[in-house]
């Protein structure tokens, strides 16, 4: 463990806000960086493995949207979504997020600043849930908490998809892909970026996280019917389903 991650519960709520406060604004260009442009291809992935089709009218949630990234592909790929309630818990995301409303978006989507894990929004009030790259800064109990809070969320026969990047255990590159995001992608951020080791916290998080297996059992346990995807040998993996 590193010295931030001794010095703090790198899981409080307030620490990961502050995390991505700082990172918003290279945040976009980094994520592609990061996953050597594979992210244009997982966040539509994410998107058309939610089983489908949805109802007409839809209405569903981004959680952990960021600036918002998914929902070009959300509007375009899906059929029927008449609106989308993106949460986060980072002020500094949510200002990116609403730079990027273009003017034939505004009206269909809803962005809410808070924690997801303590939340507002109505029981079975969801058609679909959504999330890509938001899991990884979730402990176990959290994850657990994320679980419940998606079953109480999703209407009777809604759909959910959500993917994030994993650590490949088994994979013959595997050393070569730690290597990176363990030591290069650190030393460019001090380099080039010449920040705070935020965007290097996003690969601790991402070596802690392991991979979707155990949130995929917490949603099992929570009552939803879910399946587990694993892309790319294990770089991003992911869990799809329904509320029955
Ligand atoms: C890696 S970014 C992913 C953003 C976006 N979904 C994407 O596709 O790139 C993770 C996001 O989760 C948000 N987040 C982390 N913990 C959260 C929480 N407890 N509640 C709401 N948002 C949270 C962060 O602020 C950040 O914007």
């Amino acid at each position: 463990m590193g010295t931030t991650e001794r010095a703090r519960d790198i899981y409080d709520p307030d620490f990961v806000r502050d995390v991505f406060d700082r990172c918003s604004a290279a945040y976009r260009y980094w994520s592609h960086i990061a996953s050597f442009g594979f992210v244009f291809l997982w966040r539509p992935h994410c998107v058309d493995q939610m089983p489908g089709p949805l109802p007409d009218g839809a209405v569903g949630m981004d959680l952990m949207a960021g600036t918002g990234e998914a929902w070009p592909y959300l509007l375009r790929r899906r059929a029927g979504i008449a609106s989308i309630t993106a949460v986060d818990i980072s002020s500094g995301m949510i200002r990116r997020a609403v730079d990027r409303l273009h003017r034939s978006r505004v009206d269909k989507i809803e962005l809410i600043e808070a924690n997801v894990l303590d939340n507002t929004l109505p029981a079975a009030s969801a058609d679909f849930i959504i999330s890509a790259f938001g899991l990884k800064t979730f402990n176990e109990s959290q994850q657990r908490q994320l679980a419940c809070e998606m079953a109480r969320l999703l209407k009777r026969g809604g759909a959910f998809s959500l993917i994030e990047a994993s650590d490949p255990k088994g994979w013959a590159l595997r050393g070569l892909y730690r290597f990176y995001l363990d030591r290069v992608l650190p030393l460019i951020e001090k380099t080039v970026l010449r920040g705070a080791q935020d965007f290097a916290m996003l690969g601790v998080y991402t070596r802690h996280f392991g991979d979707c297996g155990y949130f995929a059992r917490c949603l099992a346990d929570a009552g939803l019917d879910v399946e587990l995807k694993v892309f790319f040998f294990g770089c991003a993996t992911g869990v799809v389903g329904r509320k029955p």
